[in-house]
């Protein structure tokens, strides 16, 4: 697995020379288009199109900025959207491209009764991390009022994906943790979810086998060969949880974003660990239609370890070697005082999908765990 290489600049000089792909919707960072070396590589690409260009303000995908996306969208109405960067611009291409027939997206997205009846127009991504796997997903991240929402749905997921190791090795080891522990934590969440099957498992288990290779190289050490595969990892990540979705981790980690600013991959690492062992010690209770402890067994295989406890470590370790704080007051969060805010935050039934039914008085305990 060491030997993952590839770039997909040329499947993307073909579909850019496509005659009839003449007008672009660009969505990018405002920093990271330059700083990845997205803007280099594509100058020469984009120079004969019609190219207007959306560059994304906020860190992390809002309502306000979808709304200027999908007026951008529909004034423009272009043959191609690409959107160029990590998780939130193509959450924000992904979104718009379904919703611009909503009458009131705000209250569509709320109450999750939008329609989505076709895409607006093409959409090709390439992201700028290997995390979140949101090239091949078919939902979207969206916040109103801090608050997280989904939006879901086949036509979500992009037409095409073009992986550019060269666009995510110049990233910062802030931004590559975070991203790249997405990929590791989506990998053993689709493991155990009660969605998980035959397909989503292989997937997932491909996936880790190549993050815990390669994870702490990419950041300490980046080459070609190790950012190859991180991207590779986090595009099979996003397969595997395309269709086991994720769990608890990912549903409690959206208000540490929103409220405190921690970025995803970041914020998921903080209940990681608690949650595995928690699933782990009360695995007599599995509420799934597969043997829990043999996937946790196919998880400690991969990391060559046979308990939770050493597992637990082996994340702690990853976590401390990658510098993600993983203490709530070091990151601002009174976690004992805040936990009301914190829990009002997060969508309950996305819970249900956690291997091991949790009330709220055990997601308390979880949460506000002494030893964090
Ligand atoms: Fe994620």
């Amino acid at each position: 697995m060491s030997n993952i290489s590839f770039s997909s600049v040329n499947e993307l000089k073909v579909l850019l020379k496509e005659k009839n792909l003449q007008k672009i919707l660009l969505i990018c960072g405002e920093n990271s288009f330059e700083a990845s070396g997205a803007s280099k590589i594509l100058k020469d690409l984009l120079k004969n199109k019609e190219l207007k260009i959306f560059k994304k303000k906020f860190s992390y995908p809002e309502l306000n900025e979808l709304n200027q996306i999908i007026e951008s969208l529909k004034d423009f109405s272009p043959d191609l959207m690409l959107a160029v960067g990590g998780g939130s611009v193509i959450d924000y291409a992904k979104t718009a491209n379904v919703l611009t027939e909503s009458k009131n997206l705000k209250n569509e997205i709320l109450n999750s009764n939008y329609e989505i009846k076709k895409k607006f127009t093409k959409l090709a991504v390439i992201p700028t991390t290997a995390g979140s796997g949101a090239e091949v997903t078919a939902n979207a991240v969206i916040y109103i009022d801090k608050v997280k929402y989904s939006v879901e749905g086949n036509f979500l997921r992009p037409d095409f994906f073009f992986l550019i190791p060269e666009l995510v090795i110049t990233g910062s080891n802030k931004i590559k943790s975070s991203a790249g522990f997405d990929a590791i934590a989506q990998a053993i969440e689709s493991l155990i979810s009660k969605k998980s099957n035959d397909k989503s498992v292989s997937f997932a288990k491909q996936s880790l086998e190549i993050s815990f290779e390669n994870y702490l190289n990419y950041l300490n050490n980046p080459n070609i060969e190790n950012t190859s595969a991180m991207c590779f990892a986090a595009n099979l990540a996003g397969e595997a949880i395309s269709i086991s979705k994720t769990t608890a981790p990912h549903a409690v980690s959206y208000p540490f974003t929103s409220i405190y600013g921690v970025s995803h991959g970041h914020a998921v690492s903080l209940t990681l660990n608690k949650f595995l062992k928690f699933n782990y010690v009360n695995i007599k209770d599995a509420n799934c239609n597969f043997d829990l402890k043999e996937r946790f067994k196919i998880i400690f295989d991969i990391a060559k370890l046979n308990n939770i406890n050493d597992f637990d470590k082996f994340l702690d370790n990853l976590k401390s070697k990658a510098k993600l704080e993983n203490n709530f007051k070091n990151l601002g969060i009174d976690i004992k005082n805040d936990y009301s805010k914190i829990i009002s935050g997060v969508n309950m039934l996305r819970l249900s999908n956690n291997p091991i039914e949790l009330n709220p008085s055990d997601l308390k305990k979880i949460i506000i765990d002494k030893s964090l």
